[in-house]
Order: structure tokens, then C-alpha cells, then sequence
């Protein structure tokens, strides 16, 4: 796992995806750059959700709201007072830890102990295995189960007491009993608010205090009553938006998944008091059909309820995928209450009600939200697309399979050889497809290696000019992932990638 997660990393460097930041200067911790690719893998991820939020809903409409937002926001959105993660220093590596993190990593040693059982267990069964089966009666995976149980169970309910004491002791007692970080020698927990601080103003004394947004849903919040009065929009009706949001990390590790800075594609979606069961429900389905629609294969996703709750909700649920790294949150559907609103009426002193004309009413409405993680979004594709394919001809081949919709370069146009006018008339097929799609034209090394090249970086079609080309206006179209190639005439290629990339 830890080699495939090091195969992910390296290639988004190879191929131009993914840079960390500042690297001439070795880098700043937990923040990257995009690159060529990357840049447009993450605008067709970005576009392929607001399509399916903004442009396919005729009640959900966009904003762009600023970074920086009037202080008292934070206040009134919890996040002043809430937005902590509580952390534990080792007073002999000098490590910090998330308190809850390495809790996390204690019961993820155990989860290894039970997929040894499990394996072993295959071994010995072969077809006649029943996975489920074993995991519910095998006397000790159960055991580890509930030792993994009992051990979450304690650290959110001292998190949720705020016995910051008792969630020492539960990481002390889990380094006696399986040793992760091989030293006892702990500091206190202590909370520590994630937000970064930056000031507005010139002048020492009259500059004011601000914060860089935690998450974008409250520019959301706050813009409400506009965009419902500016759009004569009608409860239920959504607001979305994507952008980006910063966080002072504690743990900074997991490449792009745990960032300082990144991107947030959120949407809130006003509704009725009382009918919040109803649509939490609808949104999870909703947005687990969108994750479905890209093709990546169901059994990588998963649900995951929250017992313990953030300061705004009263429902929450996470998308989780399978990352190199295990199954981790992907998305977060929440349903947040009046929580927002109504902290802002209270500290804004101004009425953020929506009157209702068929109850014929005002009411604070009820928010249900759905939060995902750009930059999370991205390491879903990217690294459950990167395969290493064993070939009839006992060779491999790297390939990655990104859905064609989400692609950077959606064809690779290839004389060749590098005359007799095949470099030209390449040129002249790019000239065609490059106002509706990216394409990319490469000449260089044999062909073979040309479309290893296009396979390596997850371009879907390479297009391939020869001399028959000149004679009959036919070319050849390869497919990325079947590796198949048709002879196609020149003026149906643009349609055959159409319907293939298409959102
Ligand atoms: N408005 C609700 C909210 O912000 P969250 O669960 O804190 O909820 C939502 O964040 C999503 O944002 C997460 O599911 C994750 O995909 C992404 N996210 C959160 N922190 C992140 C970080 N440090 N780096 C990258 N993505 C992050």
C-alpha cells in the first residue's frame, strides 16, 4: 500500500500534475502546486460538479464569495471558539501529533491484525471463503473489532466532554499496549485552533484582525437573503460554490489530501424546518450517484455516519473512498440546522427569514449541506486511476485510466514519421480539434513509445497520421485502456471523441 500511495506521488511529479510548493527552497509543508495536467484535471473535476449542482438544478444557483470575510462571521459560525483539533506533543521524538489522529493510527494497527486473519484464513479456504461470514463469527477478529470499537467510542465521548485528561491516558494505555511511536513521554492535550490569522489595514493600531476562510460555506450563509431576494428564489432552493479555503494543519502528511491551502466545492440547500430528515437523505444519495456516474467502480465507496457531531449539525454522514491508504472522507453531507443562520441573525442583528407564501410565514430555514474536497476529489481520480498492466507479451505498461470526461489532453495527434507532409497534416487535424477539445501533438521517438507516453499520462484517444492518411484521408484512433485501433475517416474523429468526453 505504502508503494503504491510512493507510485502516486511520483507520478503526478513525472507527468506534470502535482508540485510541492516553493520546491526549490525544499518546499512548504502540506502546500502544492498543480501543474500543466493538474491544472486540468482539477478545472473538468471543478466543472463536472458545478454542472451537476448548478447547470442540472433548476433551484441551485452559484456565488463566488471573497476570502476574507468580516471577523465577527468566525465568531458567529462557531469556529472562533470551536474550530480545534486537539494535539499532543512526544517530549522525546518532538513530534506533534493530532491527539485524534494517532488514536486513529492505534486502531488502524489493529485493522492490520485482522486482515492477516483475514488472509490467512482465505489461504486456507480458497473459493470455499465467505469473508463476511468469517468477519462476523471469527472469535477473534470479533475481539479485535470491539477493541477497535471500544477504543473510538472513548475518544469521542472524552472529545466530546472536552476531558482533554482522558484522552492522554486512552494514548498512553494504547502505547503499552501496541507501541506505535516507541516513547511514553507525553505533553498535555491541548486545543488548537486551525485558523490562520492575517490583518487588514496599514497602520498598526487601526489594522484589524481577520481570518483566511476555514471553509466557504459561510460567504454562502451570509449572502442568503441576497441571492434569494436577487433570484426571486423559493424554498427549497441551493446555493453552491467552490473555492478556496485554508486550514493550519496539524498533521500534514497524505500528499494533497490533508492540505493548509485548498479547494472546497460546497453546497448549501435551504429547506423547511422539519423536512431536514428527508432531504439529508436525498443529498447522500444524491451526490453518492454523482461519484457513481464517473465510473470508478462502487465497491471503492462507502458511508460512513457520524455519531460524534460537529458544533453545527445534527446529522452528518461522509462519503468515504478508498484511497492508497484505506478507506478515508471524501465528502461530508451535513444537515446544519438553523445553526448558521440563525448565529447570524443573533450576532449581525439583522432578520435572515424567508417568508413562505404557501404556509404564509417567516421562518429561519433549515440547512442541509454538501462539502467535498476539491484537491481530495482529485487524489480520489488520480490515484485509482494509476494502473501497472501486465501485457500478453510479458511486458507492463503504466497506464492511467482517468474517465475521459476528466482528462487534461483528451487526444494525442502522431505523425508517423517526421515527413513526407505526415507533420503537416497532423497539424492541420490539431487545428480542427483544438477549439473543442485539449489535444497535444508528439512526433518524437517511435510510435509504441509515443502512445506508452499518452497511456502514462491519461490521454484517452491517440490519433495516428501515416502515408495512407495522405492518400485516403483516413487515420488510425487508439484507445487508451483497450488498446484497440480503428481506422477511422479524418472528418469522424472529432465526433468519436465527443461522445466519449462529453460531460
Ligand atoms: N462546510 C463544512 C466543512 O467544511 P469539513 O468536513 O470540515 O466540512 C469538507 O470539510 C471537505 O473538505 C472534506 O470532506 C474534505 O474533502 C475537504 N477538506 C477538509 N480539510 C481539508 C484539508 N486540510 N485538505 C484538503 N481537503 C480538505
Amino acid at each position: 500500500q505504502e508503494d503504491d500511495f510512493k507510485k502516486v506521488i511520483s507520478h503526478a511529479k513525472e507527468y506534470g500534475y502535482v508540485f510541492q510548493s516553493s520546491e526549490i527552497y525544499d518546499g512548504l509543508s502540506a502546500v502544492y502546486d498543480y501543474a500543466q495536467n493538474g491544472a486540468e484535471l482539477k478545472k473538468n473535476i471543478r466543472e463536472y460538479w458545478w454542472k451537476a449542482m448548478v447547470q442540472l438544478n433548476d433551484n441551485i444557483v452559484g456565488l463566488d464569495s471573497a476570502i476574507f470575510m468580516h471577523p465577527t462571521v468566525w465568531k458567529a459560525s462557531g469556529h472562533v471558539d470551536a474550530f480545534n483539533d486537539p494535539l499532543i506533543d512526544n517530549k522525546d521524538s518532538k513530534k506533534r501529533y493530532r491527539a485524534d489522529v494517532l488514536v486513529e493510527d492505534y486502531t488502524a494497527k489493529i485493522e492490520a491484525k485482522i486482515d492477516k486473519e483475514v488472509a490467512k484464513a482465505e489461504k486456507r479456504f480458497g473459493d470455499a471463503f465467505d469473508k463476511k461470514q468469517f468477519l462476523e463469527t471469527n472469535p477473534r477478529v470479533v475481539g479485535y473489532q470491539e477493541q477497535i470499537n471500544t477504543i473510538l467510542k472513548r475518544l469521542g465521548k472524552s472529545l466530546e466532554n472536552e476531558d482533554l485528561v482522558d484522552v492522554k491516558n486512552l494514548i498512553e494505555e494504547l502505547e503499552i499496549a501496541c507501541p506505535l511511536s516507541g516513547s511514553r513521554n507525553w505533553t498535555d492535550v491541548k486545543q488548537f485552533n486551525l485558523m490562520f490569522g492575517t490583518k487588514l489595514g496599514a497602520s498598526a493600531d487601526s489594522a484589524m484582525d481577520l481570518y483566511l476562510r476555514p471553509e466557504t460555506a459561510q460567504g454562502i450563509f451570509v449572502n442568503f437573503l441576497n441571492v434569494q431576494k436577487s433570484g426571486r428564489m423559493k424554498i427549497p432552493f441551493g446555493i453552491a460554490q467552490v473555492g478556496k479555503a485554508f486550514r493550519n494543519e496539524i498533521v500534514a502528511r497524505q500528499f494533497i489530501f490533508r492540505q493548509r491551502e485548498f479547494e472546497q466545492m460546497e453546497m448549501q440547500f435551504f429547506i423547511r424546518p422539519g423536512s431536514q430528515k428527508e432531504w439529508y437523505e436525498t443529498w447522500k444519495e444524491k451526490r453518492m450517484a454523482w461519484h457513481l456516474s464517473l465510473g470508478m467502480g462502487p465497491e471503492n465507496y462507502r458511508f460512513h455516519d457520524h455519531e460524534k457531531l460537529a458544533h453545527y449539525a445534527d446529522a452528518a454522514a461522509d462519503i468515504e473512498f478508498k484511497f492508497p491508504f484505506g478507506f478515508k472522507e471524501l465528502e461530508g453531507i451535513h444537515s446544519r440546522t438553523d445553526f448558521d443562520l440563525g448565529s447570524h441573525e443573533k450576532y449581525s442583528g439583522k432578520k435572515l427569514q424567508y417568508f413562505d407564501p404557501e404556509l404564509n410565514e417567516s421562518y429561519v430555514p433549515y440547512v442541509v449541506e454538501t462539502s467535498i474536497g476539491l484537491d481530495r476529489m482529485f487524489l480520489a481520480v488520480f490515484s485509482n486511476s494509476l494502473v501497472e498492466e501486465e501485457l500478453d507479451n510479458n511486458t507492463t505498461r503504466t497506464v492511467l485510466k482517468l474517465p475521459a470526461v476528466l482528462a487534461p489532453m483528451k487526444a494525442a495527434v502522431l505523425p508517423l514519421v517526421k515527413k513526407d507532409g505526415l507533420p503537416e497534416l497532423a497539424q492541420e487535424i490539431i487545428d480542427d480539434l483544438k477549439w473543442d477539445f485539449n489535444v497535444v501533438y508528439d512526433e518524437k521517438d517511435a510510435v509504441g513509445r509515443r502512445y506508452r507516453r499518452q497511456d502514462a499520462n491519461g490521454t484517452p484517444f491517440c490519433i495516428t497520421v501515416d502515408h495512407q492518411s495522405l492518400e485516403d484521408k483516413t487515420v488510425t484512433i487508439r484507445h487508451r485502456d483497450t488498446m484497440e485501433q480503428q481506422r477511422v475517416a479524418i472528418s469522424e474523429v472529432k465526433a468519436i471523441i465527443h461522445k466519449e468526453v462529453d460531460m
